[in-house]
């Protein structure tokens, strides 16, 4: 009884804890009210069965404890109780059927099928995210940002390049392994404006801290607004992140435009690995180029792009640095990395 007593306690206080702090990040998703739910109810459920099992467990241990100058002898003998042995495989067969069919029902309930569904392809690679929104009798759009209507319902196809990461949208209560080789797919339908966080939840090599990206929830005018700018010719490179190739000559205007538009390469998709002051970035996982790329020729920067293991510098270990930037990258951007770089290092 006093076992009881004690457990009931203690559970309580562990059931005031888990609901008064808030354990959650914002929600900004249809699917995170459902997901917090049957978080709070798992929690409820499960602290009172671990606290009680606990505490008896360890008063066991301190109230039958063998004590100096006890005989070393066996217990009396006991032949089974049944009652209490229906009750103990009862109860947990009844608590554990019960919550797996209610965390069944959400799963079901937050991966419902839509009509009116958009499509997004997100990729990780060692270590950035990339997006690809394709469109009906057009070229898909490709985007190093994450940008979604509000309201509309997405489908997320996940894949990686390389090896396993795993795509987190901790405000949608979205998370799915990006596994090489196999598509997965996760659904969500986000309902706030803003900005939230997009993280690799996978450790996946050097640089998997800093593989990070945001998600930026718009009106669907604005959304509408952003994919004309995507697929617009020549303006769609000035507005960030478009890197389907092809989309006219942006660069006719020569040098300074070239530098321009590699500046801005440089900082969606080398700028999560590089330091590098004149883009403003602070990545980490690779060699900071602020000082890295005095004196270097054109020819040279080029191969360290397009080709990094070909050339061990100090500082640099094989394998870390995509190397397949020639495919991922237009030509006309990795001309423009080339010459930003070059101005930059001289
Ligand atoms: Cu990708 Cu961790």
């Amino acid at each position: 009884a006093q076992m009881v007593i004690v457990g009931a306690i203690a559970s309580a206080i562990g059931i005031v804890i888990a609901l008064v702090i808030d354990w959650f990040p914002a929600d900004a998703a249809e699917q995170a009210g459902p997901i917090d739910t049957l978080y709070d109810v798992l929690m409820i459920v499960s602290v009172p069965v671990f606290v009680l099992v606990t505490t008896v467990t360890l008063f066991a241990v301190w109230r039958f404890r063998m004590r100096p100058g006890q005989e070393n002898e066996d217990g009396p003998p006991i032949h089974g109780n049944t009652r209490l042995e229906v009750i103990w495989t009862a109860v947990p067969a009844i608590l554990l059927v019960s919550l797996c069919s209610y965390a069944y029902a959400v799963l079901v309930d937050i991966e419902e099928k839509h009509d009116d569904q958009l499509v997004v392809h997100v990729t990780g690679q060692q270590f950035a995210w990339r997006y690809r929104y394709p469109q009906p009798g057009g070229r898909a759009i490709e985007t190093t940002a994450l940008v979604l209507p509000k309201d509309r319902p997405v489908l997320f196809k996940v894949h990686a390049e390389d090896v396993i990461h795993d795509f987190w949208v901790p405000a949608f209560r979205v998370k799915i392994d990006a596994v090489p080789g196999i598509t997965t797919e996760v659904r969500a339908t986000p309902t706030k404006l803003g900005r939230y966080p997009v993280v690799c939840a996978e450790l996946c090599g050097l640089g998997h801290a800093v593989m990070r990206s945001s998600v930026r929830v718009v009106t669907p005018a604005a959304y509408d607004r952003w994919l004309q700018e995507q697929t617009a010719p020549a303006g769609g490179e000035a507005t960030g992140g478009a890197t389907a190739g092809g989309e006219g000559e942006a660069g006719g205007g020569g040098g300074a435009d070239l530098a321009a538009l590699g500046r801005e390469t440089f900082v969606s998709n080398c700028g999560s690995c590089h330091t590098l002051a004149d883009a403003g970035t602070s990545g980490a996982a690779g060699p900071d180029l602020t000082t890295a790329l005095r004196g270097q020729d054109e020819a040279t920067l080029r191969e360290d792009i397009v080709a990094p293991d070909a050339r061990i510098t100090e500082g640099y270990q094989a394998g870390v640095m995509p190397d397949n930037f020639a495919e991922t990258l237009s030509a006309e951007q990795i001309d423009g990395l080339v010459a930003y770089l070059a101005s930059v290092s001289r």
